[in-house]
């Protein structure tokens, strides 16, 4: 693995199947050191990828958005710890208790990182109302963030438009990661808070995680170099 890959830009493996998401890596080869992988790709290929990747010396950030009891949560961290993940995701909106599970069970695996999710980015004001919750998204983000920094989390992932209030709130040192950017010129897919990763890092993201605008660029390894130029 090229020591010069750039690891503050995550690619989102959002595939089907293990071939689709080998192919995209393959493609990728040096440009890409860091991959995010989901709850799709991980359900349909199972935690063998997760292996081939970290033994290729590659980063995985396997996003698996735990809200669970707090020996569920846990367990599930010791899992992914066990596979060489780097990063692994918990909703904030469960709580103190499995945040602070996840935090406790990362302890064993000192590169992985607990990272806190605060409101989905999907997820409008209207949203938030429907199920009962009265602030607006950015205050909830907040409360969530600090109560996620309280609870031990390395960091939060949040949108990109976010990333300027949470390093306020968080200090220098804590991981802000930011998915929901896409590059000028593509399609929006579905963000309700769209932003490129240019602004996440200027406002304090510390890495980005961007699907889409790489995967099905015409040319992947061009767009994801596009990124690490600056724009
Ligand atoms: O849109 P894109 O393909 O760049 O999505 C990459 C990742 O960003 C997805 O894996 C998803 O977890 C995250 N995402 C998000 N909110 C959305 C859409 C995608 O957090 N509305």
């Amino acid at each position: 693995m090229n020591n010069a890959a750039d690891h503050r830009t995550i690619v989102a493996l959002d595939f089907a199947d293990r071939t689709e998401a080998e192919a995209l890596v393959a493609r990728l080869g040096d440009a890409c050191g860091s991959y995010k992988i989901g709850l799709e790709l991980l359900t349909a290929a199972g935690p063998g990828l997760v292996r081939e990747l970290v033994g290729q010396g590659r980063e995985v950030f396997l996003d698996l958005k735990l809200f669970e009891i707090p020996n569920s949560v846990a367990g599930a961290v010791r899992a992914a710890g066990a596979l060489g993940a780097s990063m692994v995701t918990v909703h904030s909106m469960g709580g103190t208790g499995i945040m602070a599970a996840a935090v406790g069970a990362a302890r064993e695996f000192p590169r992985l990182k607990v990272l806190a999710l605060t409101v989905v980015t999907s997820m409008t004001g209207g949203d938030l109302a429907d199920i009962g919750i009265a602030a607006s998204t950015d205050e909830q983000v907040l409360r969530l963030a600090r109560l996620a920094a309280e609870a031990g989390c390395d960091g939060v992932t949040a949108a990109p438009g976010e990333a300027g209030a949470l390093r306020a709130l968080l200090g220098p040192e804590r991981l802000i990661v930011t998915p929901g950017v896409t590059l000028p010129g593509g399609e929006s897919g579905g963000h309700a808070r769209a932003g490129t990763p240019w602004a996440a890092f200027a406002a304090g993201a510390s890495h980005v995680v961007v699907g889409r605008s790489v995967t099905r660029a015409a040319d992947p390894v061009a767009a994801l170099r596009r990124i690490a130029a600056g724009g």
